[in-house]
This record gives structure tokens, sequence and C-alpha cells, in this order.
């Protein structure tokens, strides 16, 4: 079967298509996946596009999708024929959060899902929502999960809330997509007034372009009329912050999710403190919120937002298009068409 595996010492010139051996008959508590997409995330393409980061070999990718084609003994709850996405923590099936690395995660870890077929223990995966393509599965797994996770579960969203959504990538657009679902107000920012129209049809309330308005924490906390957002999906990190703890009310949340502008940097702590808001870091999720989240988009109707989607032998190329950010959504991966 055809995979892509990262060749030292990586980079996107190094992420190579190979033939290798297809996966084991499922033993007990395992099935196989005929893998059919896999979506990328911001996560996937550090690890493929930081030389160093990865020993030779790895096959990349958080996110798989597809059809189980083998099930082992003492298997229940899939059987035969059923569409599968991956879950991002394999081995977190519940409860509070325990884990603080990578080390379990697909496509950072472990081998990931940019591959045709896979055995692994069928907790590593949950049903995929009915209705739904491969492809639009395959952005639950990360992207998706995350942005559930941060409104419903950390959150607590409920309607009449406001939402104050950084940027359109993958999981700001999901969101934005559950937040107005569910009843909340959102406004969005972008650096492109182009994708704000794009979010303005997606039922965006308000939308700012944070190039052209650096002081766009201090424009959403005027647009509630002076009471601040109730929650803020901070995919930005320390080059955002101090504008998220401007829009933010007292005692609203901040979701604190991303990198896109660094790993570390000064907090404007002071100010904080005077909002009494909750700074909540989170990474994506755990099975059974994913279980929850599939029973979520089957009741909203909700359906992924994709940009494009790149053949398997593509994936280099797939890259370059989310390092470029001009992307809206998610770009997904055809694994077999
Ligand atoms: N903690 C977790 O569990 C978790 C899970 C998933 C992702 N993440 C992190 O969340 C971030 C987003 O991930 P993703 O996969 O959604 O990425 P993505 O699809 O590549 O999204 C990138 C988008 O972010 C926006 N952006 C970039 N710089 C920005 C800035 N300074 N202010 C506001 N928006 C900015 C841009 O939107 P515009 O083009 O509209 O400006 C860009 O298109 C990444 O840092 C990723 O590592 C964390």
């Amino acid at each position: 079967m055809k995979a892509i595996r990262l060749r030292s010492p990586g980079g996107l010139d190094n992420l190579q298509l190979v033939d290798m051996e297809s996966p084991k008959d499922p033993g007990p508590g395992e099935i196989r996946v005929r893998l059919h997409a896999s979506s990328l995330n911001y996560h996937d393409y550090g690890v493929a596009s930081r030389p160093g980061w990865q020993a030779d070999g790895r096959i990349p990718m958080s996110d798989g999708a597809g059809v189980v084609e083998a099930v082992g003994t003492g298997v229940t709850d899939v059987a035969t024929g059923d569409s599968v996405v991956s879950c991002f923590f394999p081995t977190w099936a519940d409860g509070p959060a325990t884990i603080a690395d990578f080390a379990t995660v697909p496509g950072d870890g472990v081998d990931g899902f940019a591959r045709e077929a896979v055995t692994l223990p069928a907790t590593a995966f949950t049903r995929a929502p009915k209705g739904f393509s491969h492809a639009e599965a395959a952005t639950l797994t990360t992207a998706g999960l995350t942005a559930w996770r941060a409104l419903v579960v950390d959150g607590g969203l409920k309607a009449g809330d406001t939402v104050l959504v950084l940027g359109t990538g993958g999981v700001s657009i999901f969101a934005l997509q559950i937040a107005k679902a569910m009843g909340a107000t959102v406004v969005v920012t972008s650096s492109s007034d182009e994708k704000l129209e794009r979010v303005r049809g997606l039922g965006a309330d308000h939308t700012i372009n944070y190039r052209q308005d650096p002081e766009w924490g201090r424009r959403v906390w005027d647009w509630t009329g002076g009471r601040g957002v109730d929650h803020v999906i901070e995919v930005g990190g320390p080059g955002t912050l101090p504008q998220s703890i401007a829009a933010v009310r007292v005692g609203g949340h901040i979701a604190l999710i991303g990198v896109l502008t660094g790993y570390a940097g000064p907090v404007p702590t002071g100010p904080f403190m005077l909002k009494q808001a909750r700074l909540q870091g989170l990474i994506v999720g755990s099975r059974r919120e994913q279980q929850d989240f599939v029973r979520g988009i089957e009741a909203i109707g909700l359906k992924p937002v994709i940009d494009r989607s790149f053949p398997l032998g593509d994936l280099a190329e797939a890259f370059r298009l989310q390092g470029s950010g001009a992307h809206f959504g998610k770009i997904c991966l055809d694994i077999r068409a």
C-alpha cells in the first residue's frame, strides 16, 4: 500500500511517497481501517516543515477517516463497513485531561494517517457523523473537536453568548459554525476583507480586519456596548493575547488554543486580573468528547468548510497552501478517491 514518510532531516521536500506492507489482520480489540481521507492542521504542518522535529520515517497526519474492513474479537461497537474517524489522543478515553505532550498522538509521537490502511485498537476511532464524506469526517479529529471543547465543554456555551473568533483557519471556522448553530453572536477577525465577507456568509454578526486595525480588542469591546465577549477562541498566542484580554468581558473565558504568533511572550497580567477572566489552555479533547461532538454535529446539521483537497502524493503542495495562509477553513487529503 502507499504511504507518506517524512525523511530525515525533515522539511516539506523530504515528504516521500513510498510502498509499504499492508497492515496485519486485527487482533483482539483491534480494527483494520481502509483510510480514505485526512485533513491538514497547523500542528501537522509544524511536524512536517520544521527540520529536526521528527526521527527518520515518521508517517505524518493526525487526522484519519475511512471504512472498517475487518474487526478483531471482542470489538462490539463498530462493524465491517462502518465509517469511522480517528482520535487525536488514542489513549484518552474520558474524564479530565492527564496528557501534556504529543508522545501518543498519530503523526507526531507515533505514525499517523498518511497511508491507505491501518490496524489499531478500535478505541483509537469513533464513528463518523451520518451523511459525512470521509474528507468531512477527517476534519473533526483535531480542528473540529478543539473548537467544540473550547466552546461547549470548557466554555459552557449557551444561546445568547458572545464569541470572538480569531482568523479563518480550521479551528476558527469550526468555532464560528458551532457558536452560530448554538445561538451565539459571533465576531470574527481576519487579515483579509475577502475572507471576512465569506464569514459573514456563514453567519458572522460582526467582522474586523486585524491588519488594518491593530486595536481590534478595543473594537470588539465597543461592539459589545462595553460588556466584552463571553468567549475568545485564542489561536494566536502571545501576539494576540493582549487584544483578546481587552475584548473579553469581566468573568469571561479565553480558550488558549494556538501558537500562530509564537510560543512565549509578555502577558498584560494587570488588565487580565482586573477582568477576573478565565484563561483555559487546552489540547484537543478525549474520545468521549469526540463521541458527544459527533452527536452534536448530527443534531445541529453542521457541515465542515473544506477549502481544497489534494491527493496523498501532493501532501507537500497541500502544506505549502497551508503555510501561505491563503486557505479558508480546512485543507484535506484524498487518500483514496
Ligand atoms: N490546542 C489545541 O488543541 C489546538 C488544536 C488545533 C489547532 N491548534 C493551534 O491553533 C492554531 C490554528 O490552527 P489551525 O489548524 O486552525 O490553523 P490554520 O487552519 O492554518 O489557520 C491559520 C489561520 O490563522 C489566522 N491567523 C494567522 N495569524 C493570525 C493572527 N496573528 N491573528 C489572527 N489570526 C491569525 C489566519 O487567518 P486569516 O487568513 O483570516 O487572517 C490563518 O489563515 C495553530 O497555532 C494550531 O497549532 C491548537
